[in-house]
């Protein structure tokens, strides 16, 4: 499952070169549904579903516990200033409904080019009992995506996240 897709071009190029797995990515924002619907038909993809919908929602209301293998968030929106900290989609209740979702031995990847988000993310993830794991190298399945792009440009460095389900 892919949480934020935005565009959906890291979700189409991971889908296209893992044709036997099927990806489940769910985004708020109507024209990157669409954007990726598009990329779907072009590619032909078999398997790709998407969702428009909250990730807490869709959470609650149709994925069963212990049942996914893992979850993708790449460049969630940073909030970069402190009265918007709270809107931070990496908190304690995330990483719980998160962790009640996955099987055990599942995989969580988190990516950001927002620093100061990273350093946040390693807080949270020191928190919680659910998960393993920490910062991790690029791993080359991981697509650059225009957002990305965007951050490499601005000379933000990149840092991922690789947490397993205990
Ligand atoms: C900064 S963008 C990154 C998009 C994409 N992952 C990328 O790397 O280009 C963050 C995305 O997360 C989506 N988003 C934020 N909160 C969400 C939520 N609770 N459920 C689903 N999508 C969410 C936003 O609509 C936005 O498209």
């Amino acid at each position: 499952m892919e949480i934020g897709f935005g565009m959906g071009e890291a979700t189409a190029q991971i889908a296209l070169s893992d044709p036997t797995t099927g990806y489940l990515a769910v985004e708020v924002h109507r024209p990157g549904i669409g954007k990726l619907l598009l990329r779907i038909e072009e590619l032909e993809l078999k398997n790709v579903r998407t969702i428009e919908g909250d990730a807490f929602e869709v959470f609650e209301q149709m994925i069963l516990d212990s049942s996914l293998d893992g979850v993708h968030l790449f460049f969630p929106d940073p909030w970069p200033k402190a009265r918007h900290f709270k809107r931070r989609i990496v908190n304690q209740e995330f990483i719980a409904a998160v962790a009640a979702k996955l099987k055990p031995g599942a995989f969580f990847h988190i990516a950001t080019d927002w620093q100061p988000y990273a350093e946040w993310i390693a807080e949270e993830f020191t928190k919680q009992t659910f998960f393993t794991g920490g910062e991790v190298d690029r791993p080359d399945w991981r697509p650059l995506t225009r957002f990305e792009d965007q951050g490499i440009n601005k000379e933000h460095p990149v840092a991922d996240f690789r947490f397993i389900k205990k």
